[in-house]
């Protein structure tokens, strides 16, 4: 395909170089010019080795994923990788950047390949609800062995070039040029009369397996648990079997067969939403490229608690030196000896060498003084969630702060306006709500005041990149989206149990929808007694929980709270004790219990959150549909398979999602559940929330 695939001379090698910005991704004409390369090349009787490489950041980085909502087309993957593997000259493929998914398999259907140093590769397919499509669960089995295959294609991680070469995954890291370099080692092969080596043909690594077929089942068996709900990874683990049960064109075949029909369903569509809306939610309208973000080289973190040490970690993660500040040596204590023995844990599970451990820790100066922040270009305030010690706080930073520094507030529902009037430069300031544990959930809510300037916000998105989360942009309102969101689900499941339900039930309803904890078991891990205060705070009542606190029931650190918890367990179990409480506070209020279907206890979860959902669009706090899809997903475990919330809806088709809200508003008398503007006028245009503009 002109401009696409380049077919070029280097003496007796042909060297062809893709080029598809910006990932190379694998689309139709590629393929189109792949086959004509490769076929020029072949049928080129003075051409005596073939380089295949790409221009640009990195090699072919996979399927061309937008293609995947239409039918497939040919030439497939498949067929270019067929043609690569029969040609009778050595093919060798030299890599860099990401060969990933299809741009692997690519490469594996090639008889060598030599990578730049810091190539990663590997076959994420599964992150997208899918299994590799075009041989990699075929022929990398064979090449690395089942165990590292099964790693990467269960978990979708890549692996580092240097990993691949101890895994034989990659012949040789070549440095400088990677086309020089691939070049280079492909005369080195016709020089040294290197026989080719077929992929399909090896069977070194899995004779041994196939005596043993118990051995297969272990080597899944720990993979099996972390697909709770989804598809791919059973079917994943059921092709990597074909490569030790069924002949190699057969397996390919069945193995296609698959990864179409996952392609079609319901669950891959829902992960390819969450690929495009993640990266759509980083884009910010009015952010242009003309606004720079500003460099970080240190931050300042306020408060060593359950945040502030997350959030100090994060920074230390990216190689940030960071400043913990607390106002006592006690305080300060204990939150870096809670961050010392989080690493330490890290490294006892071989995440983390000691040494590493050691950097880390370097990072960190904890000391006690906010005039501490003076060297930090931006400072993150995470102190007790009340308005007047952030005030203080607030005050303190103006006065110490260097002048170009952003100054970020973790506040949960405070309000980011008000918090910024307490200094005299409410531009710097923003907010970056992260989630609990900080140092692992990748959501970031960067909350946008009214006088945030661009600078800030772009600086904000930015760091909260480098320091790995998915950052999504959100407007002032009590709760930002995910709280706000939460709050509706919270007061739901509160009902339910005055209606009839009980705490295991709706539980288990939500983790069969595929939530990873229910609300009930989820309220008592984080401790009852919190939002107890901040109910009593605003003069606000949940019947219930209230009374569980009154009596004394805090949740897991009391071992009890909605369940009982014996001593060292975190496993719930249902309380009779409880259940008495539940049932008497329904006679005394007069509300008749009756029994749920499990369906019904999540729509009565689910589909006020997608109401409240629509209000957050309504009033613009978020920017599409799909950031509010991609913070439930990263910050409170909403089943990515099922696409979010707003997908979710979608899904189920909105006039279904209105009827239902409009029942409930009838049976409870509640205004909340009266269908959204905008749910009812898009309802009733046949739309869904996926149809509006983005932005
Ligand atoms: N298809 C189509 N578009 C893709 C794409 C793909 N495979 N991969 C990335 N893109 C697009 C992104 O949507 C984005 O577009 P935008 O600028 O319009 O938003 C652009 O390329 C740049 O992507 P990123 O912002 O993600 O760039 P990064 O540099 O941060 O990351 C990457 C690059 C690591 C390659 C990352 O994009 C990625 O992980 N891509 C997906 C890789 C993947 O899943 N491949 C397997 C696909 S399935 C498959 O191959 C099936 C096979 O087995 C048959
Ligand atoms: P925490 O009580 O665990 O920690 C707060 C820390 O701030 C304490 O160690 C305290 O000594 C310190 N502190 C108080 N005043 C200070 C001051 N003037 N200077 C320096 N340090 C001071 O509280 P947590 O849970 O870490 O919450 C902090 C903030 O993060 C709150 O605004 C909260 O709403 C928010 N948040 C909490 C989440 C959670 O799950 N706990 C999730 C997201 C946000």
């Amino acid at each position: 395909m002109p401009g696409q695939v380049e077919l070029r001379r280097d003496g007796n090698i042909a060297v062809i170089v893709v080029d598809n910005p910006p990932v190379n991704a694998l689309s139709h004409d590629l393929r189109t010019g792949l086959i004509d390369a490769f076929t020029r090349a072949r049928d080129d009787a003075t051409v005596e080795a073939i380089v295949l490489a790409a221009a640009g950041r990195t090699f072919i980085a996979g399927a061309d994923i937008t293609e995947f909502d239409k039918p497939p087309t040919v030439p497939t993957s498949m067929d270019v990788i067929a043609l690569i593997d029969g040609i009778g000259k050595p093919v060798v493929a030299a890599v860099h950047g990401t060969p990933l998914g299809g741009g692997l398999e690519v490469a594996l259907g090639c008889h060598f390949r030599v990578a730049a140093p810091g190539t990663k590769l590997g076959l994420p397919e599964i992150k997208l609800g899918l299994i590799p499509g075009a041989g990699g669960t075929q022929r990398l089995p064979r090449l690395v062995g089942m165990e590292k295959a099964a790693q990467m294609i269960l978990t979708g991680n890549p692996i580092p070039a240097k990993d691949a070469l101890a895994a034989g995954l990659v012949d040789e890291i070549v440095e400088g040029d990677i086309v020089a370099g691939g070049i280079a080692f492909a005369r080195k092969v016709l020089a040294e009369k290197r026989p080719l080596r077929r992929v399909r043909d090896r069977d070194d690594k899995l004779a041994a397996l196939r005596a043993d077929p118990k051995a297969f089942e272990e080597i899944v068996a720990a993979h099996l648990k972390r697909g709770r709900g989804l598809h791919a990874p059973a079917a994943a683990i059921k092709a990597l079997r074909w490569a030790l049960d069924v002949p190699f064109d057969e397996a390919l075949r069945r193995e296609r067969e698959t990864f179409l029909e996952l392609r079609g369903g319901d669950q891959a569509k829902s992960q390819r939403h969450i690929f495009f809306a993640e990266r759509e939610a980083a884009k910010v309208p009015g952010l242009g490229p003309d606004v720079k973000a500003r460099e970080i080289r240190r931050a300042a973190v306020i408060g060593a608690g359950t945040m502030g040490g997350g959030i100090a970690m994060c920074f230390a993660n990216a190689g940030i030196p960071v400043a913990l500040i607390e106002t006592s040596e006690d305080a300060l204590k204990r939150g870096l000896g809670i961050i010392e023995k989080n690493y330490r844990a890290t490294a006892a599970r071989g995440g983390l060498t000691e040494a590493q451990v050691g950097e880390r820790l370097a990072l960190f100066n904890g000391v006690t003084g906010l005039d501490q922040v003076a060297g930090a270009d931006m400072i993150v305030e995470a102190v007790f969630e009340d308005m007047d010690i952030k005030r203080q706080v607030f005050e303190a930073l103006d006065r110490f702060a260097p002048a170009h520094a952003v100054l970020a507030t973790n506040t949960s529902y405070l309000d980011v306006d008000a918090i910024a009037q307490t200094t005299k430069r409410p531009a710097a300031v923003v907010g970056m709500h992260f989630f609990s544990p900080a140092n692992v959930m990748r959501l970031l809510e960067v909350v946008r005041g009214a006088q945030t300037a661009p600078e800030t916000l772009a600086t904000a998105l930015a760091v909260g990149r480098k320091i790995g989360k998915v950052p999504v942009v959100v407007g002032v309102c009590h709760g930002f989206v995910g709280n706000r969101m939460l709050r509706a689900r919270s007061v739901e499941a509160e009902r339910l149990l005055l209606e009839g339900a009980l705490p295991q039930d709706v539980d288990s309803a939500l983790t069969d929808f595929g939530f990873p904890m229910g609300p009930f078991a989820m309220s008592d891990l984080a401790g009852l007694d919190i939002s107890w205060r901040m109910r009593k705070a605003q003069g606000a009542r949940a019947e219930i929980a209230d009374q569980l606190c009154e009596a004394g029931r805090f949740g897991q650190k009391t071992q009890k709270g909605f369940y009982l918890y014996e001593q060292g367990s975190r496993t719930p179990r249902p309380d009779p004790e409880v259940e008495a409480l539940i049932v008497a506070t329904s006679k005394r209020l007069g509300i008749a219990r009756r029994p749920f279907e499990r369906q019904e206890i999540v729509e009565r979860l689910v589909f006020p959150m997608i109401n409240e959902g629509a209000r957050i669009l309504e009033e613009g706090i978020a920017l599409r549909a799909g950031d509010i899809d991609v913070i439930w997903i990263h910050g409170y475990g909403f089943p990515v398979w099922r696409g979010g919330p707003m997908f979710h809806a979608d899904t189920l088709g909105l006039p279904y999602v209105r009827d239902r809200l409009a029942a409930f508003a009838r049976q409870t008398g509640d205004p909340r559940h009266e269908p959204a503007a905008l749910l009812t006028r898009l309802a009733s245009e046949g739309r869904g929330f996926g149809s509006l503009p983005k932005g």
